[in-house]
């Protein structure tokens, strides 16, 4: 969570910073600030809400050495003083993580904080460590700490360079012609530079620009530490590595900002995400039949993990699986890394991730590969660590998601689930070519009634079975997480063991119905939440369903294997319009930020 973005070079940079904010605020958006420093000092500002509210302080500024930063808070509310950059004496540090010790730490300061915040806690510590040299100080505060961290760190002593260091958060480098930047995502640096350099785990860089008396170019050094080692004790043993550059990866057509929502002929980010769901599938369709992928029937026992929306279309992989026969675990990654599982022989994870770096999935990873056990990535983003650290990759090709509810990297999702679940059990893949335009159908589904009948109701239920359970799941958490109402998405035959006592007159109970041989168990349910008094809207292409429902919306017709694709996106519909609605923000909602990175 969180972007940082930094640059030290010959231009003045507020410009170059207050633009890479703006492409990262979809990492977090409680606060935003900027620092720059000269011999003179350092000139900070930071404040909460949206990276808007420092723009003007950001291009009045003239310095070339500066950090800036958007948060998604951790410790400490979102608000002016826990904002980042932190300022210290003649330091400033920007910082995405957590400093697990940091209360321990904070015992020993001298001086203390002025903030609740742990990234406060190391700035100090590093002003303690600091002798004269700046990446000494950054390194031996971190041998202090542990926890996770990807920061970016400058003094007035030293304005000519930055020093960063990244343990299990992201960070990459970036050379351009006048100066050297670093960022917490390669979004933010597009159009900036050309090449980058993505240090490695547990490394410090120090970032300087020529001081013209003494060189002629920018210097990037580095160091590394003992790879994955927890605490402390990683940065202790340095070594020099090797500062390959590479060229900055070409990204999909609409990178974060995107346009302006007037430009795009749409009222918000999400909506327009969800009328890109043809093309999202076609194009998906066309990198599935280019995939490489080891002898998957020889696999014995299949884990499917991911977060969220991630772990939604896990859950219908796995009945997928079921049906084929073949033996599955599906579990959100936050539980599987701390459930100490042990992989039996010949497994494999699959990890869904749109984003390639939510830290829990990350996690996953990590610990099937310290059991040597295959992983397989599915995700929407190519240079991301998850595509970096799995053995194997299926990629999504649903283009640059903004908006903080996932929509179409979902139906990307399922699609390549569907495609990896044949390929694992030996089966022709599904056929996808009719998927486009079934989908501008199931866009075009008329959701006026429902959201009408959602608007001020306090609770609802959304209901499937099997599948359709997993679709439902995936509706409940876009209404959850944009309309602020509280959702749940349950198996249907669940109900009448303990949540029916919930429903009273009026109470909305929505029911997805894609597959035949769930036709009637659904129709019992629906008649039971009724007689209770329920409101009921069903989702389905079968008549007989529809004729139970209070507000029928119609989907698309479509062969059954490829409903659960479909039927999600007028829930996605539902949700926006009801949001909407209510006058909220469906790109920017509450609490909540596009990319988890941290644990
Ligand atoms: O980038 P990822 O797919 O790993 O993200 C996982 C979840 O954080 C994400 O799907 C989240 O649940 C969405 N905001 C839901 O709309």
């Amino acid at each position: 969570m969180c972007g940082i973005v930094g640059y030290t070079g010959k231009s003045p940079c507020g410009g170059f910073l207050y633009e890479g904010l703006k492409r990262l605020e979809y990492r977090g958006y409680d606060s935003a600030g900027a620092a720059f420093c000269t011999t003179e000092g350092i000139f900070c500002q930071k404040k909460r809400g949206k990276v808007q509210n420092v723009r003007s302080f950001c291009l009045r500024r003239r310095e070339t050495t500066g950090i800036a930063h958007t948060r998604w808070a951790t410790h400490g509310k979102p608000n002016d003083l826990n904002a980042h950059p932190h300022v210290f004496g003649h330091f400033a540090l920007v910082h995405n993580g957590i400093v697990e010790n940091a209360e321990a730490l904070r015992s020993q300061l001298l001086t203390p904080c002025r903030s609740e915040t742990d990234s406060e806690v190391l700035l100090h510590t590093i002003a303690a460590c600091y002798e004269g040299d700046l990446l000494q100080a950054v390194r031996n505060a971190l041998t202090q700490c542990s926890g996770s961290w990807a920061i970016a760190v400058i003094s007035d002593y030293h304005p000519e360079e930055i020093v960063c260091a990244r343990r299990q958060s992201p960070l990459v480098v970036g050379k351009g012609k006048n100066g050297i930047f670093v960022a917490s995502d390669v979004y933010a640096l597009h159009g900036l530079c050309e090449q980058i350099f993505l240090p490695p785990e547990d490394s410090l860089v120090r970032l300087r620009r020529p001081a013209a008396e003494r060189e002629e170019a920018e210097r990037i050094e580095g160091i590394a530490g003992d790879t994955g080692v927890t605490g402390g004790a990683g940065i202790a043993g340095v070594e020099a590595f090797d500062m390959q550059l590479s060229p900055l990866p070409v990204l999909p057509q609409a990178m974060p900002p995107m346009p302006p929502i007037q430009s795009i002929g749409h009222r918000t980010h999400m909506e327009a995400e969800i009328e890109e769901i043809p093309r999202a599938v076609s194009d998906t369709a066309r990198s599935l039949a280019q995939a490489n992928l080891p002898d998957l029937p020889k696999v014995q026992a299949v884990f499917a993990t991911g977060c969220g929306t991630a772990f939604h279309a896990c859950v219908a992989f796995r009945y997928r699986m079921q049906r084929y026969g073949k033996p599955i675990i599906a579990e959100q990654a936050g539980e599987l890394r701390s459930g100490c599982v042990r992989f039996p022989k010949n497994s494999l994870l699959v990890a869904v991730t749109q984003s390639g770096e939510t830290a829990d999935t990350l996690a996953a990873i990590r610990l099937a590969k310290s059991q040597n056990v295959q992983t397989l990535v599915i995700t929407n983003v190519r240079h991301s660590s998850a595509a970096r650290e799995a053995d194997f990759a299926l990629f999504t090709e649903a283009g640059t998601e903004t908006a903080v509810a996932a929509t179409k990297s979902f139906n990307c999702q399922l699609m390549a689930l569907y495609f990896l679940a044949a390929k694992c059990v030996g089966r022709p893949v599904p056929d996808f070519t009719d998927l486009p335009s079934l989908c501008e159908a199931a866009v075009e589904a008329d959701v006026t009634q429902a959201v009408k009948k959602l608007y001020k109701k306090r609770g609802m239920f959304c209901l499937g079975q099997n599948a359709d359970y997993a679709i439902a799941r995936e509706g409940a958490l876009k209404i959850k997480e944009i309309c602020y109402l509280f959702s749940e998405g349950y198996p249907a035959a669940e109900l009448k063991h303990g949540s029916l006592s919930l429903i009273e007159s009026g109470f909305p109970v929505l029911a997805i119905v894609t597959q035949k041989s769930a036709l009637k168990k659904m129709k019992n349910t629906l008649r039971e939440a009724k007689s209770r008094g329920a409101t009921t809207l069903v989702l389905s292409q079968y008549r007989e369903a529809l004729a139970e429902a209070d507000v029928p919306v119609l989907l698309p017709m479509a062969e059954e294997d490829l409903m659960p694709i479909l039927a999600v996106i007028p829930l996605q519909k539902i949700a926006v319009e009801l949001c909407l609605k209510k006058k909220l923000s469906p790109d920017y909602p509450r609490n909540l930020a596009k990319s988890v990175t941290v644990e």
